[in-house]
């Protein structure tokens, strides 16, 4: 039904490799609330997931002494804008059409304004998703990158998130 599921995404080894710098936890979490904030609103669930569960693989690793550095990342940090050319490159490669990729791309790169000069963020609804949900699971300290999640309760999530995805785009298209 879909050209590319989220455990497609989440099983491929760059996803793998990426999530775990900012937490399997916290990019699962996101993609749930994203789900929801998303069938709230009339966004596209499939774009919403993606961009949810993706949205910080841009991340380094900015550690120092095995904890993070924030005064460095503060200064350097370009996640946003490496997060939606990696989500990109690997939508791609997996088989997503252009214009999603896109979509998907460019939600991750305006999922925060950290890294922007001062000003307004014109978001448009997806964007305005993916950003809700990754606040929705911050905890003070970016506690919420550490936090665990086994591999196994981890594909268990995604499949689930694939499953209502899919039920979502059956109903839609028996009342279309
Ligand atoms: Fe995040």
């Amino acid at each position: 039904m879909r050209n590319v599921t989220l455990a497609d995404v989440f099983t491929h080894p760059v996803a793998q490799k990426y999530l775990h710098r900012s937490g399997v936890s916290h990019a699962i979490i996101v993609a749930e609330h994203a789900l929801e904030l998303a069938l709230q609103n009339g966004v596209d669930p499939d774009l919403a997931t993606k961009a949810g569960l993706l949205h910080d693989i841009g991340h380094y690793e900015w550690y120092k002494n095995g904890k993070w550095d924030y005064e460095q990342y503060r200064e350097s940090d370009i996640h946003a804008i490496k997060g939606a050319e990696r989500a990109h490159k690997l939508l791609i490669r997996l088989g997503e059409d252009r214009q999603p990729a896109k979509e998907i791309a460019l939600a991750i790169l305006l999922h925060t304004d950290s890294y922007l000069p001062e000003g307004t963020l014109h978001q448009n609804p997806l964007q305005k998703v993916v950003r809700m949900a990754d606040e929705m699971d911050e905890e003070p300290g970016g506690r919420h990158h550490y936090r665990e999640m086994n591999r196994e309760v981890a594909l268990q999530h995604i499949q689930k998130l694939d499953q209502k995805i899919d039920d979502y785009l059956i109903q839609v298209r028996r009342t279309v």
